[in-house]
């Protein structure tokens, strides 16, 4: 049995006393084991809400970072003060450093803490292949195959040889978890692109995806990308379960509403889901 509680988002429940900000983080636990899929973006949000939903740091096993944006690790030290024997997994190209470009300025937006740092402090897992995590729980290493559009923001970027250039996003990673009847897909930000993570899933695990959950990064998706999307689910996977959050944007959630009707739910920080 997994539980998986979403415990920071840009939204949160209703009257349930918890922070939302831009961000994300989950903790899934199986059987007595806890673990955290991203920090959210602050160290005083993902406190306050781990208290309020009675999750410790000191239970916390394993972090996994689905990427080096601010919105995803910035939240750290929230267990990293809390926890001596944690071992941090993440993309190996998790420490080059990011950048949005707004209004003619490059403004840092990866990891705040360097490799050296984090070294000191966790036990460092880097790895571009799936990687097991806990018990039926994997990442999925690199998306390697992107033949489908990524979940690209135009403003972000990366320096090689002195120049910049867009974020191709090769840190970007999901969860797979795997169930008596399925995979349960669970993404930060998805930046490899929903399609390209999901094809990616089935083929490395083989199994029919029953649920897919977080930020899909269909924000900036236009009308005919969603549709295509549509398509492809009603083509491949009709039946699937959605829980979807931070950076999906209100516009692809009602249109998967609309077609999917109560297979689709939103992910506010507060959500718990259980698996078999
Ligand atoms: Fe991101
Ligand atoms: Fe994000």
């Amino acid at each position: 049995m997994a539980k998986i509680t979403c415990i920071a988002n840009n939204t949160a429940k209703k009257d349930s006393g918890l922070r939302s900000e831009h961000g994300l983080a989950f903790w899934i636990e199986i059987g007595s084991s806890g673990m955290l899929f991203d920090t959210g973006q602050t160290e005083a949000v993902l406190s306050h809400n781990m208290k309020m939903l009675g999750l410790k740091g000191q239970n916390v096993k394993a972090v996994v970072f689905s990427h080096a944006h601010y919105d995803h690790t910035g939240g750290l030290e929230a267990v990293l003060s809390e926890n001596t024997g944690l071992t941090i997994y993440a993309h190996t190209d998790i420490f080059r450093p990011r950048y949005s470009l707004r209004e003619g300025k490059y403004q840092s937006i990866g990891l705040s803490l360097t490799q050296a740092d984090l070294a000191s402090r966790a036990k460092l897992s880097l790895s571009h292949t799936p990687t097991e995590i806990l018990p039926d729980l994997w990442t999925t290493g690199e998306i390697l195959e992107r033949l489908e559009p990524e979940g690209r923001s135009t403003h972000h970027f990366i320096v090689i040889d002195e120049t910049w250039q867009p974020d191709p996003y090769r840190d970007d990673l999901s969860l797979v978890l795997k169930t008596q009847k399925g995979l349960v897909v669970i993404c930060g930000c998805c930046h490899a692109g929903l399609l390209n993570t999901l094809f990616h899933v089935q083929k490395m695990f083989k199994r029919p995806i029953i649920a897919v959950l977080g930020g899909t990064h269909l924000v900036n998706a236009d009308d005919m990308y969603l549709e295509h999307v549509i398509d492809v689910f009603q083509d491949r996977y009709k039946h699937i379960k959605f829980y979807l959050n931070h950076c999906t944007g209100e516009r692809a959630f009602q249109k998967l509403k609309s077609v999917f009707g109560s297979q689709v739910k939103a992910c506010p920080a507060g959500t718990i889901i259980h698996f078999n």
